[in-house]
């Protein structure tokens, strides 16, 4: 009977393939309604313009900074690249961005982001030096042009005050200003989306879409600028960030999403929105996990019944957690031990149940991004009216890169869902700096050819 009360709870995140298809279907029409000028009532996936147009040609060079804001790591870079022989050198360091300063003034947050570049340029020997610097901003911004990106609204684990509406550039700027002891040529504000598509584009030319699977979940892709509304111009393409987290904040995902779902969106800092990405990126997986745990407990089915102080606390479960927990290569043991660890004390039946919990929510993750991106490359093979489409997926994330099956669902739900596109999946080795620091590099170029 316990056992069927479980099977109960873990087949609510067992999706049919009709589903998934539906899935596939409802991004492409959300995608299709973003790039409408004006922006259908119920679009949700905004399918913002980033002003990036074209892949780096490899004549790029110089020395630049970028700045890495969003993900699981703040860092700021040094990025030497090297023209002809496509080689690029980099030198980074991680800083910490307190919770109090994610969650407190907007002025406090870029000072601490001002303080950290001092910081670096002074332990790389720079201080003086005026270099161009890229700026990865992983949060949607409405561009007017590749320097300028109005911050629409905070997501994941951000929530300064006085920030939203406001040009993520000029509050940088401001800062430096303040602090009044460098000066420094912000030249690009780009996604982490971006970023990811750009390194990767620079050894293969047919990579047109970058993807997140991290704190967060997004995706970019290159689209026909005579399908972007929004900005003038038929000829061409431009990288369109989606921001594809808010699909399904209309309400258009309903069907599927558990109780569970509700609860991890209720006890976030957006409720109500970025429906998509909380079912799917690593901020909100062990969340789901940690809501089903508790419900099973309060059945009687796990934990002896016991709701232990540890698991109330939100968060308990990082990324590298259930990453941990669902290896193949961990005996039940292990598991058993990585819960004690956590402060949660289990039986051996215990831990098969939380690994058991694990994977559902993670399959169901992988296999929802796997439908989203099959809407994409579908898009893209009917646009340029190919029988077949071969394509390259820039990847980045720790979900993506840590998560033992992730990646081999995700692969197989978009080659199940996209079955006349090849997609080939690759990953960025180095982070966005890297590719922030190429989109500075071309646009350096732009900028001086104009003069
Ligand atoms: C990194 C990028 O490699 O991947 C970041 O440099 C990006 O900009 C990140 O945000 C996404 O992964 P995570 O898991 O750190 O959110
Ligand atoms: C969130 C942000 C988005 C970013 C993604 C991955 O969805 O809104 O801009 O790309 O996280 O970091």
């Amino acid at each position: 009977a316990q056992r069927k009360q479980i099977d109960k709870v873990l087949a609510l995140f067992r999706l049919t393939r009709e589903q998934l298809v539906g899935v596939r279907d409802k991004m492409r029409v959300e995608l299709e309604y973003g790039l409408k000028r004006d922006t259908h009532p119920l679009a949700t996936v905004k399918m913002l313009p980033t002003y990036v147009c074209g892949m780096p040609d490899g004549t790029e060079k110089g020395k630049f900074l970028a700045l890495d804001l969003g993900g699981t790591n703040f860092r700021v870079l040094l990025v030497k690249i090297r023209s002809g022989r496509r080689s690029v050198r980099m030198y980074n360091k991680i800083f910490a961005i307190p919770l109090e300063i994610m969650q407190g003034t907007g002025e406090e947050l870029f000072d601490h982001i001002v303080q950290c570049i001092a910081d670096f340029l002074d332990y790389m020997g720079l201080k003086g030096a005026q270099l161009p610097l890229g700026f990865t901003f992983s949060f949607p911004c409405r561009q007017a042009g590749i320097d300028k990106g109005t911050l629409i609204e905070w997501t994941k684990g951000f929530k300064a005050t006085d920030c939203e509406g406001e040009d993520v550039v000029d509050m940088l700027r401001e800062a430096i200003k303040r602090r009044n002891e460098f000066d420094l040529d912000i030249v690009a504000v780009v996604n982490d989306t971006v970023g990811t598509m750009m390194t990767c584009g620079y050894e293969d030319r047919n990579c047109e879409v970058g993807l997140i699977a991290g704190t967060g979940s997004n995706m970019c892709y290159m689209e026909e600028m005579r399908n972007i509304e929004l900005v003038e111009g038929d000829e061409g393409k431009m990288c369109i960030n989606t921001e594809w987290g808010g699909f399904g904040d209309n309400g258009c995902l309903d069907d599927i999403r558990t109780q569970y779902d509700k609860e991890v969106d209720e006890g976030s800092l957006n409720p109500g929105k970025q429906r998509y990405e909380k079912m799917t990126s690593g901020m909100y997986l062990g969340e789901i996990v940690r809501q089903i745990l508790i419900d099973l407990t309060k059945q009687g089915l796990l934990f002896r019944g016991q709701i232990s102080e540890r698991l109330r606390t939100r968060g308990i479960f990082e990324t590298k957690f259930l990453s941990q927990i669902e290896s193949d290569r961990l005996a039940l043991l292990q598991v058993r031990r990585i819960l004690q660890q956590l402060g949660l004390d289990s039986t051996c039946e215990d831990s098969i149940v939380v690994k058991e919990v694990c994977g559902a929510v993670s399959q169901r993750a992988a296999e929802l991004y796997g439908a989203g991106l099959a809407a994409v490359v579908e898009k893209r093979r009917e646009d340029q009216g190919f029988e077949h489409l071969k394509i390259t997926v820039g990847v980045d994330g720790t979900l993506y890169k840590l998560h033992p099956h992730f990646s081999r669902i995700l692969q197989e739900t978009v080659k199940e869902l996209a079955p006349r596109c090849d997609v080939t999946f690759m990953l960025s080795e180095d982070g966005s700096g890297k590719g922030a620091a190429l989109i500075t590099a071309v646009a350096k170029r732009l900028q001086q050819a104009r003069r």
